[in-house]
């Protein structure tokens, strides 16, 4: 009898133990599943946008993906007047007018090139063309370069946040 309860007693210390151990092994795993803080703020790129120069093309990086930034001139605005598809698509930034666009082909995934003498991007991969302003001037592209989510900070552009001139943009089906 006395073997028994210690038996009990035993059993019940290991099972205590154990059970310790399982709750604290379920913690490790799910802090191994939670993105660390370094990976959440990966998500987000900051840019500053007062840096850009007019009529040059710079790729920047979001999420490993190239984003074309493209600081509009006057001149490119007054041709943009008669051309509503061109400024729905416009992201304007203090007094500053920019194209942003996710710089993937719409066909099939390649990296168009901007041609700076002819202001637009070329597709070498089947030769779709965009215009400046991230539009498809030549098939096969089935639709415009896809903007990404954005939010206008002041001077700052926080790309992977959603703020309400993408929001805007995606509900006018502006992009994807
Ligand atoms: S991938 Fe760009 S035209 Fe085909």
């Amino acid at each position: 009898m006395k073997n028994n309860s210690r038996r009990g007693f035993m059993g019940m210390a290991f099972g205590a133990v154990a059970a310790v151990g399982a709750i604290g092994s379920l913690v490790a795993m799910k802090k191994s599943w939670d993105p660390l803080p370094s990976v959440k703020a990966a998500g987000f790129t900051t840019l500053d946008m007062s840096i850009y120069e007019e009529g040059v093309m710079v790729t920047e990086k979001w999420r490993g993906k190239p984003i074309f930034v493209l600081k509009k001139s006057a001149k490119v605005m007054k041709e943009e007047e008669g051309d509503p598809d061109a400024q729905a698509r416009n992201i304007k930034i203090g007094d500053d007018n920019f194209m942003i666009a996710i710089g993937l082909c719409t066909h099939l995934g390649c990296i168009p090139a901007f041609r700076k003498h002819k202001n637009d991007f070329l597709c070498a991969c089947h030769g779709g063309t965009f215009s400046a302003a991230g539009l498809v001037t030549k098939v096969p592209p089935p639709r415009g370069l896809d903007i990404p989510p954005f939010k206008i900070d002041g001077n700052m552009l926080v790309l992977g946040e959603k703020g309400p001139e993408w929001a805007a943009m995606k509900q006018n089906g502006v992009t994807l």
